[in-house]
């Protein structure tokens, strides 16, 4: 057996030389050092050994053992000096990167922004987190109005809130400058709604506010229009009704044919062949006052629209829900 043992000291010998990364020293490991290894194998044979020379086979087997599991060990650790880790195999080959797309959100929320700034208007930023006054109070709601109601606004405190529309941004601006403004506020709300597939508990809106000297209706439409014909295509039709908000007064919804089914009537415009896009109006004379603007030389306009429902619309997206999931396999589509 002697000589087995020494064939066998020097292929592992050999063999080490040309383990060149992680998985051919494990290959090495399996074949000699493993339970069912070349050397157990010997282990086994020594059964059948004449009885007087098993102790010195046994010692030479010992030795063997030792000297291949230190010819695996030095190669280990050599693996290890160059990537700090045993494991780290730094001869695989690099795994391609992911590189990201921007969420359908954003890329609608970019188009819109794009468009006013092209047409001259700036854009603000406010807080998320709200108080009742800017919300509502400001903005000429009621202390009793519905709105205010613990089903749609989620109440942090008695008097702190997470905002439900952005129009309080107009209210911050205001304060904080004098006419001209011209400003567009894009941001996230919140309402404690019913989680569907058609609602969500935070969505996000593009709040438009024009106040100047000589501001009319007239400006507000044509702005509006020039903007629906941008975003959505000069041929499509739209109209104005009139409604109510209570910061402004006279107050109007635009609608637009239906773009799923061309007016005819679908699950998406609810059978009425026209699809809500924004709301509108002009500036009550006391949200000027609420802000200290004199309301005999200034006019505005301001307007309101929601933007996951025109992504959801203009992608055809099933559920809203999967605007906030993260899935790749969603967002990659974009
Ligand atoms: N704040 C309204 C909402 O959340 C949208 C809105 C309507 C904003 C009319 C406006 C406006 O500035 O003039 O439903």
């Amino acid at each position: 057996m002697q000589p087995q043992i020494e064939q066998l000291r020097r292929e592992a010998e050999e063999q080490i030389r040309s383990v060149a990364n992680v998985s051919q020293l494990e290959e090495f490991r399996v074949t000699y050092l493993a339970r069912k290894g070349r050397i157990a194998l010997l282990f086994d044979g020594l059964k059948g050994v004449p009885p007087d020379q098993r102790p010195a086979l046994g010692k030479s087997l010992n030795e063997l053992r030792a000297h291949v599991q230190q010819l695996h060990d030095g190669k280990a650790s050599s693996f290890a000096t160059v990537t700090g880790s045993a494991s780290l195999d730094l001869t695989q080959m690099g795994r391609r990167g992911h590189i990201g797309t921007k969420h359908p959100l954003m890329q609608t929320m970019d188009e819109i922004k794009s468009i006013f700034v092209s047409m001259g208007f700036g854009i603000a930023d406010g807080p998320e987190l709200e108080d009742d006054y800017h919300n509502f109070g400001a903005l000429n709601f009621p202390p009793d109005h519905p709105a205010r109601d613990m089903q749609d606004t989620f109440f942090v405190t008695r008097d702190v809130l997470l905002r439900t529309h952005t129009s309080p941004v107009q209210i911050r601006v205001m304060e904080n400058h004098q006419p001209p403004i011209r400003v567009i506020m894009p941001g996230k709300v919140y309402r404690n709604e019913a989680i569907s597939s058609r609602s969500f508990c935070m969505f996000h809106q593009v709040e438009g506010l024009c106040v100047d000297k000589g501001v009319t209706f007239s400006e507000l439409k044509g702005t509006l229009i020039s903007f629906i014909k941008q975003f959505y295509g000069s041929s499509l039709k739209y109209r104005f009704r009139p409604t109510f908000f209570p910061f402004t007064e006279p107050s109007a919804d635009i609608y637009i044919t239906c773009f799923i089914c061309n007016g005819k009537g679908c699950r998406m415009c609810k059978q009425a062949g026209w699809l809500e896009i924004l709301g509108c109006g002009m500036v009550h004379p006391n949200v000027l006052r609420n802000v200290g603007y004199d309301t005999e030389k200034f006019t505005g306009y301001a307007f309101g629209m929601g933007i996951d429902r025109i992504a959801i619309l203009r992608y055809g997206i099933e559920d809203i829900r999967l605007f906030f999931e993260n899935d790749v396999r969603f967002l990659n589509q974009f």
